[in-house]
């Protein structure tokens, strides 16, 4: 696909996406989400040797900084309806992607970006890296899961404070929360994202699929966790990389996974 508003690059089987956006903070249009779901549902998939994806902002002021609101002025009830719906068809194509999803988040990440960051798997916040809901403040709330996916990730009190108030929060807080899983120096964000794909790209790839999975099952009020990981177990059980581990374990060597 020829992208227009993000950028697609990859390096060693990790596949870094901008939001190619600078001008307007990288702010979420209908093009960057028509993209993401091109990338996540096709290009990403298509590719047998991708270790894991890291989504960043262009330039250093903004990962995005929400929805784009100017494609809010004319919406009615049904426009805002479908557009919240297409919002979360691509968020959870991103939750639920098979190999790790990581935020390199540099700078802004309000509103869709606050959200876009908690449906990848996990954040590493710049220095400059502020996060925050301030829906309330244009007479809206999050439309792209934010009501929920704040909740679980720092939990209930803190979270409605953060919606209701509209405050946004620097790197340190939102580590301190468990917003963030590190804190870097500014301009390091994607390195360090590349460090843990790459640890992560050295475990079994069908592990790391099932992992994700049982994961989200504890979120999903249509499964049993616990009876989701029973299986996923078993399927593990049941792979070629499973006998290689144990191998492994038993001469004394490194792993060598085929994801089979
Ligand atoms: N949508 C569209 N354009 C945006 C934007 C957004 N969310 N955020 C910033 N921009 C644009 C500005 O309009 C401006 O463009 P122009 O130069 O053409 O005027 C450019 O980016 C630079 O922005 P500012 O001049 O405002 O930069 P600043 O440094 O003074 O302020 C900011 C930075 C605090 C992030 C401020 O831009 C801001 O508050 N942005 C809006 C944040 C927001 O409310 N996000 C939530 C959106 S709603 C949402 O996301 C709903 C949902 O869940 C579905």
């Amino acid at each position: 696909m020829d992208y227009q508003s993000i950028k697609v690059e990859y390096d060693n089987g990790i596949a870094i996406l901008t939001i190619n956006r600078e001008k307007a903070l990288n702010a979420l249009n209908k093009t960057v989400f028509s993209e993401l779901r091109h990338y996540f549902s096709i290009e990403g998939p298509s590719k047998n040797d991708l270790i894991g994806v890291i989504l960043t902002g262009a330039g250093n002021k903004a990962f995005a900084a929400g929805a784009d609101i100017k494609e809010f002025t004319a919406l009615d009830v049904e426009g805002a309806k479908a557009l919240s719906q297409n919002g979360h068809e691509v968020f959870f194509l991103i939750e639920r992607f098979p190999k790790p999803v990581i935020a390199a988040v540099n700078g802004f990440a309000l509103g869709g970006g606050c959200e876009l960051t908690m449906a990848c798997h996990m954040r590493i916040a710049g220095a400059k890296a502020r996060f925050g809901q301030p829906e309330v403040n244009l007479g809206i709330i999050p439309g792209y899961g934010g009501s929920q996916r704040l909740v679980q990730l720092i939990g209930k009190g803190k979270a409605i404070e953060l919606l209701l108030t509209a405050d946004m929060i620097g790197a340190e807080e939102a580590h301190r929360l468990g917003l963030a899983n590190h804190v870097v120096e500014s301009g390091e964000e994607v390195e360090k994202a590349k460090e843990i794909l790459r640890k992560i790209g050295t475990k079994a790839p069908i592990a790391i699929a099932k992992t994700i999975e049982c994961v989200n099952a504890c979120f999903d009020k249509n499964e049993n966790g616990f009876a989701y990981e029973v299986n996923a177990f078993g399927e593990c059980a049941g792979t070629e990389d499973f006998q290689e581990g144990a191998a492994a374990f038993i001469e004394k060597r490194r792993a060598d996974f085929k994801g089979k």
